[in-house]
């Protein structure tokens, strides 16, 4: 899927910004970082130290924001997303879509800089209130596996894939994204509550959240927060608290 990995310190617009209606109200800590693109949690790391990332989530029903246009969120965990490592990104999640009341889910797979890549729908269906694990393995610093399952019938989908650009394994992330250019494509989910979120590394570490940097989702003119994550042992609970609706 289009990556963005621009990112705000939010220190660099606190004096700048000053229509910081829904911000101010969810105070963010100084600490959390902004994205135009991003919300969730960030764990980063010595280069080559992760192998892996999971977690858990259940499925929740997006509700539309701007209908009649189809709005995506994309539900996601992966290793380098985030950090000076821009070549290569293992990747795996769900879209939540919705046009109208008609809510979607798809499974896919990526291996930035190649684009996502849907996992077939005979193989693996969704449906609202699933339990799902998401999973990225790095086998090489040039291959890996990434694995969803639909925990309610246990049915798993596992693709190994490979690239010629190089991991860094810096960073490991839980995410949830817009799913295309603009944030009027974002629809509310919600909450979406990752649950058994770990990173393991090479050492044989595993690593929960709790030390993760937090990443807010703000709107493109910066005005609107648009998630808030609050993280607790190995969950990652990212909350919707954008406008109902438009562009303030
Ligand atoms: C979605 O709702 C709008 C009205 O808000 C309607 O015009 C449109 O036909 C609906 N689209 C679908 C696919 O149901
Ligand atoms: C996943 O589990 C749900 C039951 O919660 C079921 O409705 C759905 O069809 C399942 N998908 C697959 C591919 O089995
Ligand atoms: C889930 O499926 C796997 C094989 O695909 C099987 O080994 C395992 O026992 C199943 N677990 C449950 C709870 O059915
Ligand atoms: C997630 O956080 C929101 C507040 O941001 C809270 O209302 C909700 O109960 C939390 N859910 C879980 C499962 O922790």
């Amino acid at each position: 899927m289009i990556f963005s990995t621009t990112f705000f310190a939010h220190a660099l617009f606190a004096t700048s910004v000053v229509a910081l209606s829904n911000r101010e109200h969810f105070a963010n800590s100084p600490d959390d970082v902004e994205s135009e693109n991003w919300g969730g949690a960030v764990l980063t790391a010595d280069t080559g130290t992760y192998t892996s990332i999971r977690a858990d989530f259940v499925l929740s029903v997006p509700t539309a924001r701007f209908q009649p246009d189809t709005e995506c969120a994309s539900v996601w965990v992966g290793i380098d997303g985030y950090n000076d490592c821009e070549s290569a990104i293992l990747q795996t999640g769900i879209y939540l879509c919705v046009l109208n009341t008609t809510v979607t889910y798809t499974a896919w797979y990526e291996f930035f800089p190649a684009g996502a890549i849907n996992f077939d729908s005979d193989d693996i269906t969704f449906s609202e209130g699933d339990s799902v694990t998401l999973s990225a393995t790095v086998s090489t610093p040039t291959s890996g596996t990434l694995t969803v399952t639909n925990n309610s019938k246990n049915i798993t989908v596992s693709q190994f894939v490979t690239s010629t650009t190089e991991l860094c394994q810096n960073s490991a992330e839980w995410i949830i994204e817009q799913g295309f250019s603009d944030f009027i494509d974002f629809p509310d989910f919600h909450t979406v509550v990752f649950t058994g979120a770990s990173a393991s590394s090479s050492s044989g570490v595993v690593q929960t959240p709790v030390d993760a940097t937090i990443v807010d989702l703000v709107s493109l003119n910066l005005f609107d927060q648009i998630t808030t994550t609050i993280v607790e042992g190995d969950t990652v609970n990212i909350t919707f608290i954008g406008p109902p609706t438009g562009l303030d």
